[in-house]
């Protein structure tokens, strides 16, 4: 090994430069797990094709077994090989989206094995928009099945450091890069029926997805249909950080001043209190914009939590664009909604 090459409690610190790539696709290639960089929140990445390597990804993240991986490719042309019966609008949204922020739910080839899908007869396929992605699953030779790289339950991660705080000693490497640009997770779009669904709300906008469709794109309910959640993923408690998260909806000026008032409330009680906003505090109206506010929601998230905040309060923000994926992860990761009308 290079002396240049840290390693910590056995895991690997690769930088993203082409031979340092090379190095991370042929841990991938020995059946080994590697976090990398991508546009959306790091990923940690094993060989699609083996069944064994998918195991170890369950076991580091802590991972119930019966919630699905997406398969990342390099190359469009990769796309036949992973799915099948592929209908034209997937092709339609690869060229029009790829690479980029969308996970398309296809039915699953014989390539792929079970194991990936949690047993489903589909898989989730997307090509990341990230030169260091895009190198690792190329010189890997294989698809590379990656959930995002944190323990179940934290907030993704969308810096190398936050890959390091969970899970150093439990993966082969970590490829060390440049914070995620979105932030929040690719949007997961089910084409498998007429009807176009998403099932996890991401970087890729419902609005531009009907725009390139030309039809009505559905969302499923948090809960699912009829009580069975469409993404086994959607079901768990998620996105959480240590601190008890309060989310405030509802009339906008109520909102805030039930804000401000429960902050001096728990601060007097001697509480530590940290404070999402989804507003600039002291100019009515003046939103911050939902891309803004993916970028920074993972990452205010573990900050709260490194600085042991007790409370963390929330308040919604508009449920368009972005806005939709920040809205879903907030109140995945709430502990309590409250609706002030
Ligand atoms: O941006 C992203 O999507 C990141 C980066 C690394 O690509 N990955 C990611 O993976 O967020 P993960 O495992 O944290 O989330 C995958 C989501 C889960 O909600 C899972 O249930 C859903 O996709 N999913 C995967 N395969 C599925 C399938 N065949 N059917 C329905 N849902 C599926
Ligand atoms: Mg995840």
């Amino acid at each position: 090994m290079p002396r240049s090459i840290i390693k910590v409690k056995g895991t690997m610190l690769l930088s993203d430069n082409r031979p340092a790539i090379a190095r991370a696709a042929s841990i991938i290639r020995g059946g080994g797990l590697v976090a990398f960089p991508t546009e959306t929140v790091y990923g940690l990445g094993a060989s699609a094709v083996d069944a064994k390597a998918i195991n170890k990804i369950f076991v580091a993240k802590g991972r119930p077994a019966d919630n699905p991986l997406i398969v990342h490719i390099a190359h469009v042309s990769q796309l036949e090989k992973v799915a099948c019966n592929i209908p034209e609008k997937a092709f339609l949204l690869a060229e029009k989206f790829w690479p980029g922020a969308l996970s398309l739910i296809l039915q699953r080839s014989a390539l792929i094995p079970p194991e990936v899908s949690a047993g489903l007869h589909t898989v989730a396929v997307r090509m990341p928009d990230h030169r260091a992605a895009l190198d690792l699953v190329a010189l890997s030779g294989v698809p590379v099945a990656a959930p995002s790289a944190n323990r179940s339950g934290r907030p993704s991660p969308t810096s190398y450091s936050h890959v390091l705080a969970d899970l150093t000693g439990r993966i082969d490497a970590v490829i060390k890069s440049d914070d995620c640009l979105i932030g929040v997770e690719s949007t997961v779009l089910d084409i498998t029926d007429q009807v176009p669904v998403i099932l996890r709300p991401g970087g890729v906008t419902r609005e531009a997805l009907e725009q390139a469709l030309n039809c009505k794109v559905l969302v499923s309910k948090p809960g699912g249909i009829g009580g069975t959640p469409v993404s086994p993923g959607m079901k768990y408690r998620h996105y959480s950080p240590e601190a008890a998260l309060i989310l405030l909806t509802g009339s906008e000026e109520r909102r805030r001043k039930l804000s401000d008032i429960m902050i001096s409330y728990y601060r007097r009680k001697g509480l530590s209190v940290g404070v999402l906003n989804t507003f600039n505090r002291g100019c009515s109206g003046n939103q911050i914009r939902a891309d803004q506010l993916a970028y920074r929601l993972y990452r205010d998230l573990r900050r709260m939590d490194a600085a042991k905040v007790d409370l963390i309060i929330a308040e919604e923000t508009v449920v368009s664009g972005l806005g939709l994926a920040v809205m879903n992860r907030l109140r995945k990761a709430s502990d309590r909604i409250i609706r002030i009308f």
